[in-house]
């Protein structure tokens, strides 16, 4: 048996147009499962989805703007329309205000950051979750994409740290409140990537020196996250709720 496949499941991943989204939505098909690619850029999400297809996996684009509540509505009823029931919601999409302190941001950084990174993690969850109950399915997995910033302590990622680190005890509260539902919650929070929400820390001019505050002496890779993304997926983690899996480089560890 192997505990890893997602042969037969459906997976919605939101955030699926770059970065992180982008690769996770075929690593998830090339392990069998039907993936819903939801962003607000089309063209992007589009051309993965042929790309996947392209190679016999299966997968539908479905436009989504996370910080709108009828968008969110229809990604998860059409996902569920195309490939039946959602096993498992990836929320994904993230963003970042820029190189900035709490003196610098302003309301519009603040709500953005917020409403993207937190709001809309539990707009999406609460609506899997109404979607499940009243479909009477019997089990469901929901997965968040924090960071280490909900750990470390560093300056210029205000409020961007601060979302993710409520967003690691969003994922224990859920994980408590909808356990009598079937339904599982962790969360998966990767050191640094080289992708948008990172450009401006991994190419400034400090990145030398910030890399070699990491204990394996580089920054992550997408494929890093491929293991612990499908032990999440799958029912190898099936015990396993309210947890957040640090991928990092064991950078939470270090001195510096
Ligand atoms: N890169 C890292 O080092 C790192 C480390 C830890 C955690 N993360 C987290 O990983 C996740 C993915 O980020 P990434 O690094 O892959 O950056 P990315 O390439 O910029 O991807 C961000 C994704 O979020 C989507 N998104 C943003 N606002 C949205 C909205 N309103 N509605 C729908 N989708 C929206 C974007 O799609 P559209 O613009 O097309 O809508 C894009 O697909 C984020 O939650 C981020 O915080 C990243």
């Amino acid at each position: 048996m192997d505990l890893f496949s997602l042969k037969g499941k459906s997976i919605a991943i939101t955030g699926a147009s770059s970065g992180f989204g982008h690769h996770f939505a075929g690593v998830l098909a090339e392990s069998g499962a039907s993936v819903a690619l939801g962003a607000r850029r089309l063209d992007k999400i589009e051309h993965r989805v042929q790309e996947i297809n392209g190679a016999g996996g299966k997968a539908v684009g479905i436009p989504l703007d996370v910080r709108d509540i009828k968008s969110c509505q229809f990604f998860l009823e059409e996902s569920r329309r195309v490939f039946g029931p959602i096993d498992v919601l990836i929320n994904n999409a993230g963003v970042e205000a820029g190189a900035k302190t709490y003196a610098m941001i302003d309301e519009e950084d603040w709500d953005y950051v917020f409403e993207t990174n937190l709001k809309a993690v539990w707009r999406l969850s609460k609506i899997y979750t109404e979607l499940n109950l009243e479909t009477e399915q019997s089990e469901g997995n929901i997965v968040n994409v924090a960071s280490i910033t909900a750990y470390r302590t560093i300056k210029g990622q205000f409020p961007y740290a601060v979302s993710k680190a409520a967003l690691v005890k969003a994922t224990e509260i859920m994980a408590l409140e909808s356990a009598k539902f079937g339904i599982r919650v962790n969360a998966l929070a990767p050191g640094y990537i080289l992708t948008d929400v990172s450009r401006l820390l991994l190419e400034g001019e400090k990145s030398e020196t910030f890399v070699k505050g990491i204990p394996m002496r580089r920054y992550g890779e997408f494929s890093d996250l491929d293991g612990p993304l499908l032990m999440l997926c799958s029912d190898a983690s099936r015990y396993m709720t309210g947890s957040t899996i640090v991928v990092d480089g064991g950078h939470l560890c270090a001195e510096l």
